[in-house]
């Protein structure tokens, strides 16, 4: 029999091959079952066996629940930035500025993205990671190495053998695209405020204190820069494919280019091709590929001379501010939004553009009437980068967030750890109250057919609805009175209401605006718990011992339920039926719309996680297998399903649906 240490250690150096072949190399040799397995008997023997505990062990890349500050650690080597270049003659001239520097000699370049996200600095020892640290003051960072833990693609143990005992490596922490539009579309359905970008979202991200949550929200790690005194090899390139053997994601865009020529060719390249990568990115990086070379140019106060970014061009546009207008949103959190002259930009026009928060007017120093900036980097809100101060009216006053609420007029509170304010008159607020009907009725939570967002707000004017319960209690004569409001449309609200009362519990509960409780913790939540009752009832401590609850989600589930409208509320919904329990998992929503058709599931979804898929494939009649086969009928893919996977579904002419494909085919 093989002895426990080394049982630990074998199941340890698995994991981290697997996870490295599924998060670095997109290519998972094994399926998610047989990984999970694995996993459960590491745990096991982890637990019995605390003597052989490991803090780098995989097992805890989940990340503990633990809230706490970060300390400061210096910087061995400063971290310094580059200089930056906006045009394919800038980099020529730093290239020819280079290489006579050098005093002729040839020189090659190597050519990288630069990644728009946040940068961190990682120290390994003996192949182990033992310190993630951010960039900071450029002097010293802070110390967020368990934050960093739970990022899939980063080696905790390396693989190989040839790196140095100590060395450092440097990158940068993006939100991929897909990663960061879930978010932002979580938070907008959760009515919080929205991420500008991915890189805000993964550098507030890092930033957490809960580095459970860090580990749901999906960030990645691309490496480009390797610092220590016994590097393998003496070029940059070789020592970055070197760190890529050990374990590390390096881009696979980093080229070395031989002259001007090719340099001119990468850049023509990729300031188109860059949109079609999976992450942010906000330009080139050039920098000399020997490191003999690079010791000779040196630094700058600032940044090195053997190295230079080059920026792709923002669409942007110059227009007027016309006003600053601030939203409160359903949980009463205050968005500062630009009103601006009408301008075209990238085939759009633009008339309005978040100011996201306080800070944000701070450090653009935006002032009345102000000419703007306006810019869409890929991201879904144009944003507003910079104002020209010169065209100011010498007597325009600074913009200023407002300490009121804008509706209300009570004053805001800031929250705690965020840069945001709320309007704490959560049951006067009107924009709050509609807001809550609002995202009551919409389809994903009760989904009640006739009552849109207008109707919403008229229902409110009206006097009608104030809460979602009183929606139950609307009568036919009520609706009639409403702008718009004929016999028919009365009939459709009448039917979407009694519909209204099959929805099940956990989306009835993500239905009822509880602050941070999302879609997924509400289903999460609900299926654990079961019923409105049992939730009301559990401790601060029965809370953050649930899946996913953390001490903010607890802590706002706790003052809900001390409400005592909210208590109210409760009832009289329950008293129209609405489902406060979830059904039996019995005979109830089974179905054979599969008819016994095999399913592989691959990926990463985003509307359900990989189990739920596991159980609505086997509750509507059809069969999970692990491996695709002659016998398989369908692949459901998500995200970042393995290439090989994919090409030997393609081989074997299997299907392959994505996750909204299959939801159809459930009646979803
Ligand atoms: S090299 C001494 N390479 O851009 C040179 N930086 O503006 C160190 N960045 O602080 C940086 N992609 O956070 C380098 N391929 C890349 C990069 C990159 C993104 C970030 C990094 C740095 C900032 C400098």
């Amino acid at each position: 029999m093989e002895n426990i240490a080394s049982e630990i250690k074998r199941l340890r150096d698995e994991l981290n091959r697997h996870n490295y072949k599924y998060y670095v190399e997109n290519a998972p040799e094994i399926g998610d079952r047989e990984f999970d397995e694995m996993m459960k008997r590491l745990e096991t023997l982890e637990h019995e066996h605390p003597e052989f505990d490991d803090p780098l062990s995989p097992t805890h890349r989940v990340g503990s629940d633990i809230s706490k500050g970060f300390t400061q650690a210096a910087h061995i080597y400063p971290m310094l930035s580059l200089g930056n270049t906006y045009s394919i003659e800038e980099v020529d001239e730093w290239v020819k500025r280079t290489q006579t520097a050098l005093s002729g000699q040839q020189a090659t370049i190597v050519g990288e993205m630069k990644f728009d996200g946040t940068g961190i600095s990682l120290i390994y020892e003996n192949g182990r990671l033992v310190r993630a640290v951010t960039r900071g003051d450029g002097e010293k960072g802070d110390v967020v190495t368990e934050n960093v833990m739970t990022i899939k693609s980063i080696p905790l143990v390396l693989s190989g053998d040839n790196w140095p005992e100590s060395f450092e490596i440097r990158g940068e922490i993006v939100l991929p695209w897909k990663a960061f539009d879930r978010l932002n579309e979580e938070r907008e359905r959760n009515g919080e405020p929205l991420f500008a970008n991915p890189r805000n979202a993964a550098a507030g991200t890092l930033k957490m204190l809960n580095p459970a949550i860090v580990a749901s929200r999906g960030l990645d790690a691309y490496f480009y820069y390797l610092l220590g005194e016994n590097l393998p090899f003496d070029n940059h390139y070789d020592n970055m494919m070197a760190a890529r053997r050990w374990g590390f994601k390096v881009s696979d865009a980093m080229t070395v280019l031989h002259d001007i020529s090719e340099v001119d060719r990468y850049i023509n390249h990729w300031d188109t091709a860059r949109k079609e990568l999976p992450v942010a990115t906000d330009g080139l990086v050039f920098k000399i590929n020997s490191l003999r070379q690079q010791l000779n140019l040196g630094f700058t106060a600032k940044s090195p001379r053997w190295a230079i970014a080059y920026k792709f061009a923002a669409e942007r546009a110059l227009t007027r501010l016309k006003f600053v207008s601030f939203d409160v949103g359903r949980l009463g959190y205050i968005t500062p939004v630009a009103n601006l002259e009408p301008v075209l930009l990238s085939g759009t026009i633009v008339k309005r553009a978040s100011l996201h928060n306080e800070d944000i007017i701070r450090s653009l120093d935006i002032h009345e009437d102000d000419m703007v900036y306006v810019e869409k980097g890929g991201e879904i809100i144009p944003k507003i980068t910079g104002v020209d101060k010169a065209a100011r009216r010498a007597d325009a006053k600074p913009v200023e967030f407002v300490s009121h609420c804008p509706v209300c007029g009570t004053p805001l509170v800031r929250v705690d750890g965020e840069a945001a304010w709320v309007c704490p008159n959560h049951y006067g607020c009107a924009p709050q109250l509609i807001g809550r009907i609002e995202h009551f009725v919409a389809r994903r939570m009760m989904n009640i057919d006739g009552i849109g967002d207008e109707t919403a707000a008229a229902l409110y004017a009206a006097g009608y609805a104030r809460t979602p319960a009183d929606l139950y209690d609307l009568t036919r004569e009520q609706l009639l009175t409403l702008e718009g409001f004929g016999p028919r449309s009365a009939e459709r609200v009448r039917e979407g209401l009694e519909a209204s009362k099959e929805v099940p519990f956990d989306r009835v509960l993500f239905a009822l605006s509880i602050p941070y409780v999302g879609e997924t913790t509400a289903r999460k939540i609900a299926r654990t718990v079961g019923s409105i009752d049992r939730l009301a009832e559990m401790s601060i401590i029965e809370l953050m011992n649930l899946e996913d609850v953390g001490p903010r989600i607890a802590e706002s589930i706790i003052g809900y339920f001390a409400n005592e409208e909210n208590r109210r509320n409760i009832e009289r919904l329950r008293a129209a039926g609405v489902q406060f329990e979830m059904a039996a998992e019995s005979e109830e929503g089974r179905t054979d719309m599969l008819g016994g058709k095999s399913f592989v599931i691959s990926g990463v979804f985003s509307r359900y996680s990989r189990d739920e898929y596991k159980k609505l494939i086997e509750m509507n009649g059809g069969k999970n297998v692990s491996s695709i086969s002659k016998k398989t009928d369908y692949v459901l893919a998500g995200d970042n399903m393995g290439p090989a996977k994919l090409e030997k579904a393609r081989s074997l002419g299997i299907p392959i649906i994505d996750e909204n494909e299959f939801l159809a085919m459930i009646g979803q």
